[in-house]
């Protein structure tokens, strides 16, 4: 069932203690056959991004509707990894780098056990750093498996327009780290992931900002072919080289299909756009469908032309914008008070003159997170909609007793 209609979602939660998360198990499988076809109209893997989801038997949902070319997990810590790994999930790349001893013992002992976990390295600390640890620690004659976080931003002249992580940003930097890596045994190149936060990232189309709507356009037309020219040419040095990768990864749900199209890259990475958040709506390439919505409880009317819910203000992380704070969904026409905005433990919304009066205590209301994944983090588990029926639940990390950063 399309998530769009008030009186049946009301229907349907009627009597359930809100706030309550739902997930369209349509909406969302319809998500990833689209997100599916494009990486394989290109003969592309799709690995899945963990943390833009964070419910494992969503995870699971995903890969299986995908079928064979959705293969492995883009996690964002060892500890989750561990856990996606103990729900049997393999394929772990761990796509943020770490170096404390505690997440070292914990993939080694998933090694150990015959995961495949990958570790993101961008610099010869890393790779000293690991290649020591492993060398002391790792299972015998099993190389750890590294992949190198290639920067994809672009640098027109002195700016920088993209994401501040990786310091790898010429050809050089890479060759650099590329012999140091291959001075020590205990570490093997898996692969090499290269995200373009600058188009992935950035909706071009956004309602909250939209006189930048055009400047996010050109970057995003400009940077496409800088981003393809520095995977190409990495690729061209590990050929040259001799060394072979496992996986060579790209992009995120904003950018599947440019990423799709370079020769280059052998997967692409999506998250977001299976449950699709509001934050991705806003892309001029946008074709998913909401699949997640929670409900709060309306609780008080202060005045005609106001309704106030409980509890509400699940912000999304990045820059504090007004974009990261939820969207009222259903019924439609609600706004965030200007003032007050999503609180803590209050909500108050501007009702539209159609509604004044309709809306009583006890109506659930719902809205859409800005992201797909942080929003698990407030709900111990998901209520799963299939052919318009409620027929289950899904628990989040958070439901499963963890809290992973
Ligand atoms: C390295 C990396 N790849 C891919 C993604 C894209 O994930 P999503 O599809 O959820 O936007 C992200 C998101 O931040 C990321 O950090």
């Amino acid at each position: 069932m399309p998530l769009d209609d008030y009186e049946a979602l009301a229907q349907l939660i009627r009597d359930r203690p809100l706030p309550l998360m739902l997930v369209d198990l349509e909406s969302l499988d319809s998500n990833v056959r689209r997100l599916g076809a494009v990486a394989k109209a290109h003969g592309k893997n799709l690995r899945v991004a963990s943390k833009s989801i964070r419910v494992p038997d969503l995870i699971r949902r995903v890969l299986e509707v995908g079928g064979e070319h959705f293969r492995g997990l883009m996690c964002f810590s060892v500890p989750e990894a561990r856990l996606l790994a103990e729900h049997k999930f393999d394929d772990l790349l761990v796509a943020y780098p770490t170096v404390q001893r505690s997440d070292l013992d914990c993939a080694a002992a998933m090694v150990g056990a015959g995961t495949t976990v990958t570790l993101m390295i961008d610099c010869p600390t890393h790779v000293a750093m690991l290649a020591d640890y492993w060398r002391d620690n790792g299972p015998a004659e099993q190389p750890l498996r590294v992949c190198i976080d290639q920067d994809m931003s672009w640098r027109p002249g002195k700016l920088h327009i993209g994401a501040q992580r990786s310091p790898v940003r010429t050809i050089d930097d890479f060759t650099e780290l590329l012999d140091a890596l291959l001075e020590r045994p205990e570490l093997r190149l898996s692969g090499v992931m290269g995200y373009e936060a600058q188009i992935a990232g950035v909706g071009d189309e956004n309602p909250f900002a939209p006189l930048l709507n055009p400047a996010k356009k050109l970057i995003k037309q400009q940077s496409v072919k800088d981003v393809a020219r520095k995977r190409r040419q990495v690729s061209e040095l590990l050929v040259r080289r001799g060394v072979r990768l496992d996986f060579f990864n790209g992009g995120g749900t904003g950018s599947i299909r440019t990423t799709a199209e370079e020769d280059w890259v052998t997967e692409v990475t999506a998250g977001s756009g299976f449950l699709q958040s509001h934050l991705f709506d806003y892309y001029a390439s946008n074709e998913n469908q909401p699949a997640m919505c929670f409900a709060l409880q309306l609780t008080r009317i202060p005045q005609a032309d106001r309704v106030t819910c409980q509890s509400g203000g699940f912000i999304a992380s990045g820059s504090a914008d007004a974009d990261k704070a939820p969207v009222p969904f259903l019924p439609a026409g609600l706004r965030p008070d200007k003032v007050e905005g999503f609180g803590e433990v209050q909500t108050p919304l501007q009702v539209p003159s159609d509604l004044r009066g309709k809306l009583q205590p006890g109506a659930p209301i719902f809205f859409r997170p800005a992201k797909a994944g942080e929003i698990a983090e407030r709900f111990n588990e998901y209520l799963l909609i299939e052919n318009g029926e409620i027929r289950g639940s899904a628990r989040t990390y958070r439901g499963l007793g963890h809290c992973f950063y």
